[in-house]
C-alpha cells in the first residue's frame, strides 16, 4: 500500500496492521473520482462490522461444500505449495526478489523491473501485453476464454535510503523497496511459474497484472484506463504486513483501507516589523486559528463511529525573529471511508481555513492538488471475493492463521479496481524476528521475510485456479468490468 508519498505518513487506524498507504497520485479528472457510496451507511458499530464478518467467515468455511469436494480442492492446495515450495522454485522467488530490490525505480520509471518480469514471463513462455501506464505488463494463462480473473501486484519504490545492510542493498541511491512491492511483483511471478505449469488445470484464464505507481500517481487507475481488466470478472491483491507472523492471512469484507485526499493552503495577510503588529496583518495568527478549528472537524462535526482523518503536515512562513510574514502556507490529508464523509471532509476544510483567515482579516486559496495527488477511493472489498480467499487460506495456511483485518486509514490504489470489479485485497504476515522483517513500511529498515516468497506465490496461484475452476458453482450476481466510470 502506499502511504502518503508528500508527507510521508503512515496513518494507520490501528497500528497492528500499518499498511502502506497510497500516495494519492495523479488523477486527471478527479471529478470523476467514484469513492464509494456503497460505504454511505457506515454508521455499524465495529462490534457490528467484526461480528458479521466473522459469522460470514466461519459460513464461508462451512458452505465449502461435501467433506469429498473439500478434500479434493485440499490436495490441489498442497500441491499448488508443493510446486511453489521446490528448493529450484525457492531459489530463483529470492533471486528474482532481490535483483528487483537492488534496482529500485520510482513510480511509472519502472523499466528495467518490468524488463526482468517480461523476461521471466519470455522465458516461462506466457504471454503479455505491454507497455500500459508507461511499464505495466499484463498477462494472461490458461484457456484464452471465460471466465477471466486476475491477480494484481505492484512494482513501484520509495524515495528513501536504505539503511539494511546487506549484500542486495538498494544500488539506487536514494530509492528503495520500502514497502514490499518487490516481493509481491516476485509472488506473481512465482504464482506464474506454477499455474503454467498446471495450465491444463485451469477452466478459464488467469490475468497476471503487474502494475505501475501506486505509491504515487495512481497506477491502477491508468491500468484500468488501458485496458488491463477488459473481461476480467474479479481481481484479487496481496499486500506483505511486517506485524503478523510469515504465513498469516487478514481479510475483511467491506471497507479495508480509507479514502485519502490532500489540501495545501495559503493564507495571506501584510508583512511588517514584529515589534509593530498594528501596522501588519498577521497570517501566522490566522494559520495557527485554522489548524485548530480543522482539529475540531473530526472530534466535534463526525460521527464518532465513522472514522476520519484530518492532518495538517506541513506549516511554513517566515524566516526570521522580528518579521512577520506577507503568507503562511499549509498542508496536510484527509481520509474518511465513504465518498460522502469524505466529500464533506474536503467542502468544510476550505470553509474553515477561509472563514478563520477571514476572522483574522487574511485572505486564503485552498486547493486540493488533484492533478500532481489524485483522490484514492476507500479499497472495498466484495463478501464472495472475501469468502473466496478466506477459503483458499483456510487450505493453504490453515485456519488459524486467518485473521479478520482491521480497516486502516491507509490509502492502496488497489480501490480503484474494486470500484469496477468484485474484488478482495488482503494482508499477508511475513514477520519473523530472525530475518529482522519487524520495520514498518516507508522506513529505511524495512526488510521482508523471504520465506513468504512461496507462500504468497502458493496463495496467488491458488485463489486464481480455485476461482476458476469453482465459477459454475458461484452466484452470478455480477458482470464484466465497467470500465466508463473512468473515461
Ligand atoms: C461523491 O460525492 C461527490 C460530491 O458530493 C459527487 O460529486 C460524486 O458524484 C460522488 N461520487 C459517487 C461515486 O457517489
Ligand atoms: C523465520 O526465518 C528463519 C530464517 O530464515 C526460518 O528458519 C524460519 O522458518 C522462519 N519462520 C517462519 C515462520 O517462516
Amino acid at each position: 500500500m502506499a502511504n502518503s508519498c508528500l508527507a510521508g505518513i503512515t496513518c494507520a487506524l490501528n497500528p497492528i496492521l500499518i499498511l502502506i498507504l497510497l500516495g494519492c497520485g495523479t488523477l486527471v479528472g478527479c471529478s470523476n473520482l467514484d469513492l464509494d457510496t456503497r460505504l454511505g451507511d457506515s454508521d455499524n458499530s465495529l462490534d457490528d462490522v467484526y461480528g458479521s464478518a466473522i459469522d460470514r467467515f466461519a459460513i464461508g468455511i462451512a458452505e465449502e461444500g461435501s467433506p469429498s469436494h473439500s478434500a479434493s480442492y485440499h490436495g490441489v492446495s498442497q500441491e499448488i505449495l508443493r510446486l511453489a515450495k521446490l528448493p529450484e522454485t525457492v531459489e530463483w522467488l529470492k533471486n528474482v526478489r532481490r535483483k528487483i530490490h537492488e534496482r529500485p525505480e520510482l513510480a511509472y520509471q519502472e523499466f528495467e523491473t518490468s524488463a526482468l518480469i517480461r523476461r521471466e514471463l519470455d522465458e516461462m513462455g506466457i504471454k503479455y501485453r505491454w507497455p500500459l501506464a508507461e511499464t505495466g505488463v499484463v498477462a494472461s494463462i490458461g484457456t484464452g476464454g471465460p471466465p477471466f480473473v486476475a491477480l494484481r501486484a505492484d512494482m513501484d519504490a520509495l524515495p528513501i535510503q536504505e539503511e539494511v545492510e546487506w549484500e542486495h542493498k538498494s544500488k539506487n541511491l536514494g530509492k528503495m523497496h520500502a514497502c514490499g512491492h518487490d516481493a509481491h511483483a516476485t509472488m506473481l511471478l512465482g504464482a506464474a511459474k506454477i499455474l503454467q505449469e498446471r495450465q491444463h488445470m485451469l477452466q478459464g484464464t488467469v490475468v497476471l497484472i503487474f502494475q505501475p505507481a501506486e505509491e504515487a500517481g495512481a497506477g491502477a487507475k491508468r491500468m484500468i484506463k488501458d485496458g488491463a481488466l477488459e473481461n476480467v470478472e474479479a481481481i484479487f491483491g496481496m499486500h506483505l504486513a511486517y506485524d503478523h507472523p510469515t504465513g498469516t492471512v487478514m481479510s475483511k469484507p467491506g471497507p479495508l483501507t480509507a479514502g485519502c485526499g490532500f489540501f495545501k493552503a495559503v493564507i495571506t495577510g501584510k508583512g511588517g516589523h514584529a515589534a509593530l503588529p498594528e501596522l501588519a496583518i498577521d497570517p501566522i495568527i490566522a494559520a495557527s486559528a485554522s489548524i485548530v478549528s480543522l482539529q475540531h472537524l473530526v472530534s466535534r462535526e463526525t460521527n464518532p463511529l465513522d472514522s476520519q482523518v484530518v492532518t495538517v503536515t506541513t506549516s511554513s512562513g517566515g524566516d526570521a525573529f522580528n518579521v512577520i510574514p506577507d503568507s503562511v502556507t499549509i498542508s496536510g490529508t484527509f481520509r474518511a471511508f465513504s465518498n460522502e464523509s469524505f466529500y464533506r471532509l474536503k467542502q468544510r476544510i476550505e470553509e474553515i481555513i477561509v472563514g478563520q483567515s477571514l476572522v483574522q482579516r487574511c485572505a486564503a486559496t485552498v486547493e486540493f492538488l488533484e492533478k500532481e495527488y489524485p483522490f484514492i477511493p476507500p479499497t472495498v472489498n466484495n463478501q464472495i471475493m472475501h469468502d473466496h480467499v478466506c477459503k483458499v487460506a483456510a487450505d493453504l495456511v490453515g485456519s488459524h492463521n486467518l485473521k479478520i483485518a482491521t480497516p486502516l486509514m491507509a490509502g492502496e490504489d488497489f480501490a480503484f479496481y474494486t470500484e469496477v470489479i468484485p474484488a478482495d485485497f488482503f494482508l499477508f504476515g511475513m514477520k519473523n524476528e530472525t530475518c529482522g522483517s519487524i520495520h514498518a513500511p516507508h522506513t529505511s529498515l524495512f526488510t521482508v521475510d523471504e520465506n513468504v516468497l512461496p507462500l504468497g506465490a502458493a496463495m496467488h496461484a491458488a485463489i486464481a485456479e480455485r476461482y476458476l475452476n469453482e465459477g459454475k458453482s458461484r452466484p452470478s450476481q455480477f458482470s464484466v468490468a465497467d470500465t466508463s466510470i473512468l473515461q
